[in-house]
């Protein structure tokens, strides 16, 4: 079964509503004019909370054929939970994905494995597609190796979710996200597969088969396509590279400018 490429911009804290809308429509037309809208690459964008309105609304009726999501959510459904958005009201407004655990949150608010397992379990309730981030400092890679943070990142974010639930695993190292200091393919090779191997061991051989890897750290137009050709790389989660409609499109456009 092959899996569909995802290519995700992860816009983080940038591009207001109305930036966001110039945005979205540049990037359809540029792939669009490309001849490069054509499903073979699925495209997500996960913009600030404050844009997902405008850009549901362009999306629906432009009919591009773009994925949206956000990039956190609540563990909680409603309540008294002030600054926090429920997974509820993303699913309402047409979100397909949320990015769960990416490093920043892990980093600068605190969340744990436990409360990044909380937000999965929260995303699949509410019919959204989690995107679990995982990956390691350069000092833990250097005290224990490449694959063991990440493995044990995704084991506590996989506990209790079910065989045959939809959901995307995003490999980032920190070392590598928004440095410039990009992991060599075989390293994001011998990762995600590892990655895999924890899907497998925990969901069975079919959970592996289907659930997307993506790399994400660095990724320009010029690497995506080395990336993209290991076999355990399904697509790329980009932060700041997404930002350009011209950059991110030649990102998708990955089989075209570079023969992969
Ligand atoms: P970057 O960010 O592409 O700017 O390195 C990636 C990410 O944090 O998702």
């Amino acid at each position: 079964m092959a899996r569909t490429p995802l290519i995700a911009g992860n816009w983080k804290m940038n591009l207001d509503h109305l930036q966001a809308v110039a945005f979205v429509q540049k990037l359809h037309w540029t792939l669009k004019d490309a001849g490069h809208e054509d499903g073979s690459v699925e495209v997500a964008v996960f913009p600030p909370f404050t844009d997902i309105r405008t850009v549901q609304t362009l999306i629906d009726a432009d009919k591009i054929p773009f994925a949206l999501g956000a990039q956190d959510l609540s563990t909680k459904d409603a309540g008294a939970y002030t600054g926090e958005i429920s997974g509820a009201f993303l699913k309402k407004l047409d979100c397909g994905y949320v990015i769960i655990g990416h490093s920043e949150r892990r980093d600068y608010h605190g969340e744990t494995d436990e409360i990044v397992a909380a937000k999965v379990q929260a995303a699949l309730k509410h019919g959204l597609v989690p995107v679990i981030c995982v990956g390691e400092t350069l000092e833990q890679r250097e005290e224990s190796g490449p694959t063991a943070v990440s493995v044990a990142q995704l084991t506590v974010a996989l506990e209790g979710v079910p065989a045959d639930a939809e959901f995307v695993v995003a490999y980032e190292p920190v070392w590598a996200i928004g440095t410039g200091q990009v992991a060599s393919p075989e390293q994001a090779q011998e990762v995600c597969a590892a990655l895999r191997a924890v899907i497998a061991d925990t969901l069975g051989a079919d959970a592996a088969e289907r659930t997307r890897v993506l790399y994400g750290g660095s990724v320009k137009s010029g690497n995506i396509a080395s990336f993209m050709r290991e076999p355990d790389v399904d697509g790329a989660l980009v932060g700041g590279a997404s930002l350009v409609a011209e950059e991110f499109a030649a990102i998708i456009r990955y089989q075209k400018h570079v023969g992969v």
